[in-house]
């Protein structure tokens, strides 16, 4: 009888295929007036030198009874699984493609516009030497920024700042100049997009690490003529046909004459707002005509050889492309800000 009881549980259950057939089956076998309990009652009739050995089968059909019922639970519940990984009802989940930084945006548009010029792109390391960051560059040995209060020396324990071979991240992206030209004679026409380091305090216009483009033009005959179509042809491929270039007067040892160059600016027609503070204008670069003392540092001959230098502020050409006014929002990674690019 016993054995007949568990065939049935397990015939039943088998047809059962969701939560409430399962419920049912559990009443009528196993439920207080269902069929187990009646087969129990009727143990109490077993002659008593039976009765161990039945009350053995009894137990282990019991517990072939709970097992079934447990597996047939689980085998609902992975139905329901699968059943719920199947729902082409759902509406489909968006993948979150992630997408170029904007300082790489316009570093890649700057690029492009400089090769369709004719510029090569150089490169070179983050760390480099005093030599090439300031001496080669005819940087004066008294200048305030090669103090380790304004750059990042490494190994100022075993080199004076003032040492040639002494370790820096460097200032600025024009040491990239030096060594182009110590690879090569001229003519020279190279870009070089890169990381700068500078020990500033971080505000809405300054971060202690930015990018700059290096560009040089070394030939014969160059001019600030050159410079100047160059930038404000620059100028107009990036940020749009009316925008107008200034060179304001100004210094760099390895430049001479040197100058700064302001973009109208194009947030507000160059009628003053924020990112411009109010001017009209914003700067994007320095620059100015190779110092004939940096031709003779590379072994190029200062009489014959001319050429213009230029280091452009990508962060600066972000601020007005995206009409950004605080640089910090670029490398703060807020997802709220990048998503717009
Ligand atoms: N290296 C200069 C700076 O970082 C910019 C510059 C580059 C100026 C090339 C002149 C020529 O301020």
């Amino acid at each position: 009888e016993l054995q007949d009881a568990l065939a049935q549980v397990k015939t039943a259950l088998a047809a059962v295929s969701d939560m409430n057939a399962l419920e049912e089956c559990r009443v009528r076998f196993l439920g207080r007036k269902g069929l187990m309990p009646a087969l129990m009652a009727q143990l109490g009739k077993v002659p008593q030198d039976q009765k161990p050995a039945v009350g053995k089968t009894v137990n282990l059909v019991k517990q072939e009874i709970q097992q079934a019922f447990d597996d047939c639970g689980a085998r609902l519940n992975q139905d329901q699984k699968t059943a719920s990984a199947l729902d082409v009802t759902l509406p489909g989940r968006q993948r979150a493609i992630g997408h170029k930084h904007p300082i790489n945006l316009v570093m890649d548009s700057a690029v492009a516009i400089f090769r369709r010029m004719g510029f090569i792109v150089a490169d070179g390391p983050d760390i480099e030497t005093v030599a090439n960051n300031f001496d080669a560059l005819n940087s004066p040995q008294d200048h305030p920024s090669r103090t380790p209060d304004d750059t990042f020396y490494f190994d100022l324990d075993q080199h004076h700042w003032l040492d040639p071979e002494a370790l820096i991240l460097r200032t600025q992206t024009s040491p990239v100049q030096i060594r182009a030209m110590k690879a090569q004679k001229p003519p020279v026409r190279i870009i070089c997009p890169g990381r700068c380091y500078r020990r500033d305090t971080p505000d809405a216009t300054h971060g202690m690490s930015f990018h700059q483009i290096e560009g040089l033009y070394v030939d014969q005959c160059v001019s600030l003529a050159d410079l100047k179509g160059t930038l404000a042809a620059f100028a107009r491929e990036m940020f749009g046909t009316h925008t107008k270039v200034r060179f304001r007067p100004h210094f760099f040892p390895f430049t001479e004459p040197s100058v700064e160059c302001d973009a109208s600016c194009i947030v507000c027609g160059g009628k003053g707002c924020r990112v411009c503070k109010g001017s009209g204008w914003i700067e994007i670069a320095g620059a100015g005509m190779v110092n004939p003392a940096v031709f003779q540092n590379v072994g190029y001959d200062p009489d014959t050889t001319t050429g213009f230098a230029f280091g452009l502020g990508i962060e600066r050409m972000a601020m007005i492309r995206y009409a950004i006014n605080d640089l910090r929002l670029l490398y703060d990674n807020d997802v709220r800000f990048l998503h717009q690019f």
